[in-house]
C-alpha cells in the first residue's frame, strides 16, 4: 500500500493519455487563455470583499494588502506556469502533484481544489447576488427579504455567527443554475460568451479607476493603516498586530489574507491546458499576463476606493458602486452594478468550468467513479455529468452558507494548494533536472521558497478557526480516498500488473518504480 500512496504518475503516461479518444476540443489560443484568466480573477474579491477588508481590517492600507497578496500569487503563478508547460493536461495542480508527489498528495490537492473552485463558486455566487440585489434596488424592485441571504451570518458586534432571519440566497441559486446550463452546452460557446463579458468588465474597472480618481480626497488616506501593518496569529494567539472582537487578527496582512480571494482564478487557466492549441507556450502566457494585469488594476481600485470614501464609511455589500453613490454619481452606480454582475458571472463560469475539468482528471485516474465523472457528452464534448454535480453542489452551498465564511475557507484551501505546487516545483527540479520545461520559473529555488513562505504567512493571517475547517475538510477527503479511490486507482492497477509481470510481491515493490 505504501508504494501506491507515494507512486507517481509517469509523464509519458500523462502525455499518452492525451492522444486517446474522448479528448476535449483544442480551440483556445493565448488571447482566449488570458481572457479566461482575467474572467476568472476579477469578480467578488474586488467588487465585494474590498469593502469588508478596508472597513474591518485595513483602512487605506488595503492598497498594500493588494500588493502583498499579488506578490505571493506571482511567485505561485511562476510555479504553476512551469508545471503547466511540462504537463499540459487537464487537472491543474492535481495532475502536477500526481506526477511528482504521488497519489496520496495528488488526492489531497484535488480535494483541496474542490475548495478553490467549487466552494469559491458558491462564494462568487453570493457576491453576484449582492450586486444583483443592489441593481434591483436601483430599479425600485425588492426581493422578499427571506430569499436574499444565507440563514446565518457574522454578527458585526460580536464577530460570531448569528441567525439572519432569511431562508436562503435565491439569486445565488438561480445564477448557478444558468451557468451550469451554459457549461453543459460547451467550451466554444462558453469562450465566446466569456470574451464579451471580459471586455465589459475591464472597461468598467477602467472607468472606476479613471472617473473615481477625480473624486479622491487624499485626506481619506489618513490614517493610512488604522489597524496597523501586520495581523498574524498562530492558531488563535495573535503574534503581531491588533485583535478583533472574535479574536481574529487585524491589520494590513490580515486584509491581504482576505482579498487574496480576488486573485484566485489565474491558475484555472492551467485546467484548460487540454483545450489549448499550443499549451506549452500559451498556458504560461495566459497565467502570468492575466495575473499581472489584474494586480495593477486592483492596486489602483483600492487606492481610488479608499480615497473616495473614509474607510469606516465604506459599504460592505457593494462597496465599489456605493462609493460612486456617496460621491454623488448615481448613474455611475448603475453602470458599475452592471459591470460587477456581468464580471462576477464570468468568474462563476470559469470556476465551475475548471471544477468539472479537475473532477474529470481525477475520474480518469480512477480516484472518482469514471463512468460518472469521466463521461464526456457525445455531441457537446463536455464533461456534462461532472458539470451537473458541480452545479448542484455550488447552488446548495451558496444557498445557505454566508459569504465571509466561504471566502476564508476558500482562501486557506487555495493557499495550501499554492504551497504544495511551489514545493512540487522544487522537488521536480531535483528529481527530474533534465525533463523538458518549455517555461522555467526564474531564480529557482528562491521563487518557490518565497512562494511557500508568503502563502504560509497569509494562511496565518486568517482567523484561526479556518485551520480547523480546513482539517475537517481534509479528513472528509481522506475518508473518501481510503474507502474508494485507493481501491479503484488506475495507477494501483498498473503497479499490480507491473509487479505480477516481474514476479515481485506487493510488499517488496519499489516506491519509485514508476517515476518519470
Ligand atoms: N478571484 C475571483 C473573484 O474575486 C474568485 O471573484
Amino acid at each position: 500500500m505504501r508504494s501506491q500512496l507515494f507512486a507517481t504518475k509517469p509523464l509519458q503516461l500523462l502525455l499518452d493519455e492525451m492522444a486517446g479518444e474522448h479528448r476535449l476540443r483544442r480551440v483556445l489560443g493565448p488571447v482566449s487563455l488570458t481572457a479566461l484568466g482575467v474572467s476568472a480573477i476579477i469578480g467578488t474579491g474586488i467588487f465585494v470583499l474590498t469593502g469588508i477588508a478596508a472597513h474591518d481590517k485595513t483602512g487605506p492600507a488595503l492598497m498594500l494588502s493588494f500588493v502583498v497578496a499579488g506578490v505571493a500569487c506571482i511567485f505561485a503563478a511562476m510555479c504553476y506556469a512551469e508545471f503547466a508547460s511540462m504537463v499540459p493536461v487537464a487537472g491543474s495542480a492535481y495532475t502536477y502533484a500526481y506526477a511528482t508527489l504521488g497519489e496520496l498528495l495528488a488526492w489531497i490537492i484535488g480535494w483541496d481544489l474542490l475548495l478553490e473552485y467549487a466552494v469559491a463558486s458558491s462564494t462568487v455566487a453570493h457576491g453576484w447576488s449582492k450586486y444583483f440585489q443592489n441593481f434591483l434596488d436601483q430599479l425600485g424592485v425588492h426581493l422578499p427579504a427571506v430569499l436574499t441571504n444565507a440563514p446565518f451570518d457574522y454578527h458585526p458586534d460580536t464577530g460570531l455567527l448569528a441567525l439572519t432571519g432569511t431562508w436562503f440566497d435565491l439569486p445565488a441559486v438561480v445564477i448557478t443554475a444558468l451557468i451550469t446550463v451554459v457549461l453543459v452546452i460547451g467550451i466554444r460557446e462558453s469562450a465566446g460568451f466569456n470574451a464579451g463579458i471580459v471586455l465589459f468588465k475591464l472597461l468598467v474597472v477602467g472607468f472606476v479607476i479613471v472617473v473615481g480618481a477625480f473624486h479622491v480626497d487624499p485626506a481619506n488616506w489618513h490614517p493610512f493603516a488604522p489597524y496597523g501593518l501586520t495581523g498574524i496569529s498562530f492558531f488563535g494567539k495573535t503574534l503581531f498586530g491588533q485583535t478583533g472582537v472574535a479574536g481574529e487578527p487585524l491589520g494590513m496582512l490580515s486584509g491581504a489574507a482576505i482579498i487574496f480571494f480576488a486573485y484566485i482564478g489565474f491558475d484555472s487557466v492551467s485546467t484548460h491546458s487540454e483545450e489549448a492549441r499550443n499549451p506549452q507556450r500559451d498556458v504560461p502566457i495566459g497565467i502570468i499576463v492575466s495575473l499581472v494585469l489584474c494586480t495593477v488594476l486592483y492596486i489602483a481600485v483600492a487606492a481610488v476606493l479608499t480615497g473616495m470614501v473614509p474607510y469606516d464609511q465604506i459599504n460592505i455589500d457593494a462597496p465599489v458602486s456605493d462609493a460612486f453613490r456617496q460621491a454623488g454619481l448615481p448613474w455611475a452606480r448603475f453602470l458599475i452594478s452592471l459591470g460587477a454582475i456581468s464580471g462576477i458571472t464570468s468568474v462563476l463560469l470559469v470556476m465551475m468550468l475548471s471544477q468539472a475539468r479537475v473532477l474529470l482528471a481525477m475520474a480518469r485516474d480512477g480516484l472518482l467513479p469514471v463512468e460518472f465523472f469521466g463521461a464526456v457528452h457525445e455531441r457537446f464534448r463536455t464533461p456534462h455529468k461532472a458539470t451537473l454535480v458541480t452545479g448542484l453542489f455550488v447552488a446548495a452551498v451558496a444557498a445557505v452558507v454566508p459569504l465571509r465564511v466561504l471566502a476564508e475557507l476558500v482562501n486557506i484551501g487555495t493557499l495550501l494548494a499554492f504551497v504544495i505546487v511551489c514545493g512540487a516545483v522544487l522537488i521536480m527540479r531535483r528529481t527530474h533536472p533534465d525533463a523538458s520545461r518549455p517555461f522555467r520559473a526564474p531564480f529557482v529555488p528562491l521563487v518557490p521558497i518565497l512562494g511557500m513562505a508568503s502563502c504560509a504567512l497569509l494562511m496565518f493571517s486568517l482567523p484561526a478557526e479556518n485551520w480547523l475547517r480546513l482539517a475537517i475538510w481534509l479528513a472528509i477527503g481522506l475518508t473518501i480516498y481510503f474507502s474508494y479511490g485507493r481501491h479503484h486507482s488506475v495507477m494501483a492497477q498498473y503497479l499490480r500488473n507491473e509487479m505480477r509481470r516481474h514476479g515481485v510481491s506487493p510488499a517488496g515493490a519499489p516506491a519509485n518504480k514508476t517515476r518519470l
